[in-house]
């Protein structure tokens, strides 16, 4: 695990406004997250410039689909300078452990249950409740040797035994009246097992963004 268990969640498309929020970081104190959006917007080129800027990167692409697809998307990963990335726990074994042979350096990170599914989303997906979900994924995943996961802050009360990393967004020390539902602060998200909090607008829209490093930093 790094010491930096707070991940910036670089939620833009133009490569300017993350320059000018890179800007206000420091990379001993924080990781940042690439999700779908910027990396489509401005693909490897700014894989490149927050590695040049020394910062580590979270790539969350949420990779889900047949073993041999992932395993050759892992690899492409793989060239670029990226300390962790994301796949589908619901991929299954096969995809799982494509993916795992597919890097060296790269850890791999499974997402669970999307916080968007809701109890009754869970049962008309899966004619199951949302823990006996949850826990066949955690199952799954204690059964390959993945890194760690992605989870609600909800759900790292299930995980006290699950040995790897527990990677959480979701996190809120004040309200935002934002589309974030089951919100926890940080220190409770650290307290109850999480190695990584991954915030975003908390701190990229806020007014003094050195105070809200501080105030979400471990
Ligand atoms: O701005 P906010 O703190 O809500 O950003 C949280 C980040 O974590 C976003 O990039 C969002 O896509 C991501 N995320 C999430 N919930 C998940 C998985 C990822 O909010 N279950």
């Amino acid at each position: 695990m790094s010491n930096k268990r707070l991940i910036v969640a670089l939620d833009y498309s133009d490569r300017e406004d993350v320059k000018a929020l890179l800007s206000q970081l420091n990379p001993n104190r924080c990781m940042v997250k690439v999700g779908l959006q910027l990396y489509l917007s401005q693909r490897e080129s700014i894989l490149e410039m927050i590695s040049n800027a020394g910062f580590d990167i979270f790539l969350d692409l949420k990779l889900h689909d047949i073993p041999n697809t992932v395993s050759k998307a892992l690899s492409e990963i793989e060239k670029f300078n990226v300390f962790m990335t994301t796949i589908h726990l619901q991929g299954g074994k096969e995809m799982i452990e494509a993916a795992l042979s597919s890097v060296q350096s790269t850890k791999i990170i499974g997402v669970t249950l999307l916080t968007s599914l809701n109890d009754s989303h869970i049962r008309s997906l899966y004619g199951s409740v949302f823990s006996d979900q949850f826990a066949r994924l955690i199952s799954l995943a204690n059964d390959t040797k993945i890194d760690g996961l992605v989870c609600s802050a909800n759900e790292l009360n299930l995980l006290h035994e699950y040995r790897g990393t527990k990677v959480v967004p979701g996190i809120r020390n004040k309200a935002l009246n934002d589309d974030q539902q089951r919100t926890m602060t940080s220190s409770e998200a650290y307290n109850l097992g999480a190695d990584y909090i991954v915030v975003g607008r908390p701190i990229t829209q806020s007014e003094n963004i050195e105070g809200a490093i501080k105030e979400y930093e471990y």
